[in-house]
């Protein structure tokens, strides 16, 4: 692994309701500050979401050295540094430079991802699947379903099966935990929803592992033993620190997620050099 991952490194992770950031040991995948969260400005207008990230990026980087690595996740479709889709912000996020916008804030240059990339990335260098190589599949089941697709520790991007369409309609508007909440369905109602996602997954990519993140990972136990799946299924180990950690690796350089360069792969894989 090059010398740099041993630096610190900030992650923030930009949600519908809150932003999350802190600094992060990106060899151990340890938080080395309090985390701090704010709350997402009403609207989630791009103004406002930038202010508070560099509220919280300079209450934490008050130690830090000016080129510490910055990683911000984001939940939406990020091109080249442009957000192409807004889940739970506003709608004028879509098509904005929004690295970009990032940056002249901050005065320094930042990786920024998709959530759900970071949140996959960290699982594997950190969490469910540490130490793991094949190919990972990510899924956080929230108010959408967040996807990342990793294998041998690279990340390929927004990849977006949320939106896989199931019987019909957009999987997020069946499978997601809002669905769950939103039609007030049984774990077992929720589960048959579920089992469609996860087996149409399954036969299109035929995964090592499925990883299930969102809050309701810590709930597993009600509905993983309803599932009849070939992959082995398993929740995430990171929970809410995923984006943050995985924000974090993914702006160390070395770790880039584009352009393509070598990324470190799980250390059951033959370390690159
Ligand atoms: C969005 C993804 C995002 C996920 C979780 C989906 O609706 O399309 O980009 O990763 O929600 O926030």
């Amino acid at each position: 692994m090059a010398t740099a991952a041993h630096s610190p490194a900030l992650g923030v992770d930009i949600g519908g309701t809150g932003i999350k950031g802190a600094v992060v040991d990106t060899e151990t995948g340890e938080l080395t500050s309090d985390r701090i969260k704010l709350p997402t400005p009403p609207g989630g207008e791009p103004d406002g979401i930038v202010a508070t990230v560099v509220e919280i990026v300079e209450q934490l980087g008050a130690g830090l050295s000016a080129d510490a690595p910055v990683g911000v996740c984001f939940p939406a479709v990020v091109k080249h540094g442009r957000t192409m889709s807004a889940a739970n912000v506003s709608d004028r996020w879509i098509g904005l430079e929004a690295e970009t916008l990032f940056e002249k804030a901050l005065g320094r240059d930042i990786q920024f991802v998709n959530d759900a990339d970071a949140a996959g990335y960290a699982e594997v260098r950190y969490g469910a699947a540490k130490d793991r190589g094949g190919l990972i599949m990510l899924t956080t089941l929230g108010t959408g379903i967040g996807t990342a697709l990793i294998y041998n520790g690279v990340l390929v991007p927004n990849t977006e099966l949320g939106h896989l369409e199931l019987r019909g309609k957009d999987a997020e508007l069946r499978a997601a935990y809002s669905a769950k909440e939103r039609r007030n369905l049984s774990w077992r109602a929720w589960a048959k929803q579920l089992q469609r996602y996860y087996a149409t997954l399954e036969r299109l990519f035929s995964p090592d592992l499925f990883i299930v993140g969102g809050g309701v990972s810590k709930n597993y136990e009600e509905f993983f033993p309803l599932l009849e799946l070939n992959t082995e299924i398993v929740p995430a180990a990171l929970r809410n620190n995923a984006g943050i950690l995985g924000a974090a690796a993914l702006a160390v350089p070395g770790d880039p997620v584009e352009p393509p360069a070598p990324i470190a792969p799980p250390a059951s894989i033959a370390p690159m050099t």
